[in-house]
């Protein structure tokens, strides 16, 4: 459940802006500058067409982590897609430019406000690192799919040099938001360990790896010797239920 003070946009004051804030305050914070934030531009260049380029046609589609909607214009193409985003003014923004009238939900990853065994894709675009239990967000989102659904998760490599996701907002200065960084690695090992989940496909993106290399000082923090991953992309899919097949 998001509490009252989540769910309502008041910012918090300048000074607090520079301790992490939690996301869904972070969130709706930034909400209104977020696609204007040049990471968005190296997303979208650079992520967007390796994930949409893998994904096959769905019947439903789940963007978990949906943000104000840059992935599911694209996801509508291929099949019938939900976001879901515990941020109230993400979503506002989402709303605003996705002018289908897309079906929007106040959700997390650890508890998606959806039926289950329904969904025949989930994606979670550098939304899981916001999540603080990665275990029940692993459990729901099986919960929620299909036998044979599959799951795609990118983030921001933990090799990437940052503290924490940190997003400029006009006339405040950055946001600092609660960020867990965790390798693909690790993502891969404790979903695999569930029974829930097998790894089909796991890649890390380094700079040589990128489709657009960014000359501006903006990106400075990128390791542009390429020995750093920048972000990666998981792919699990769903297995049958583990007491559904006792050995
Ligand atoms: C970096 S943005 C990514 C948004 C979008 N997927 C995109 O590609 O632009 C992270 C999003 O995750 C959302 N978020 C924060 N905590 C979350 C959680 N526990 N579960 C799912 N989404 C969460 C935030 O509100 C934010 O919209």
């Amino acid at each position: 459940m998001l509490s009252p003070r989540q769910a309502t946009a008041s910012p918090p004051d300048r000074r607090s802006l520079r301790q992490p804030l939690d996301p869904v305050t972070g969130y709706n914070v930034v909400a209104a500058d977020y696609e204007g934030w040049h990471w968005q531009t190296f997303w979208r260049r650079n992520e967007h067409p390796l994930v949409i380029s893998a994904l096959q046609p769905f019947r439903r589609g789940l963007d978990i982590g949906c943000g104000t909607g840059a992935y599911m214009r694209s996801l509508k193409r291929l099949g019938e897609v939900t976001g879901i985003d515990p941020s109230p003014e993400m979503l506002r923004q989402a709303r605003l430019k996705l002018r289908w009238g897309a079906e929007l939900r106040l959700g997390t990853t650890a508890s998606l406000p959806v039926d289950a065994n329904r969904y025949d894709l989930c994606l979670s675009a550098r939304s899981l690192c916001h999540e603080a239990n990665l275990e029940a967000a692993i459990r729901e989102v099986a919960r929620v799919a299909t036998v044979g659904g599959t799951w795609v998760i990118t983030d921001v490599h933990s090799e990437h040099p940052y503290p924490c996701t940190r997003i400029p907002v006009a006339g405040r200065g950055d946001v600092f938001i609660e960020t867990h960084k965790r390798t693909p690695e690790k993502l891969a090992q404790v979903a695999c360990s569930t029974g829930l989940w097998r790894l089909a496909h796991a890649q890390s993106y380094t700079w040589h790896d990128l489709l657009w290399q960014p000359k501006s000082t903006e990106f400075a923090r990128i390791d542009r010797r390429g020995v750093r991953p920048v972000f990666f992309i998981l792919r699990l899919v769903r297995m049958a239920n583990p007491a559904a097949n006792p050995a």
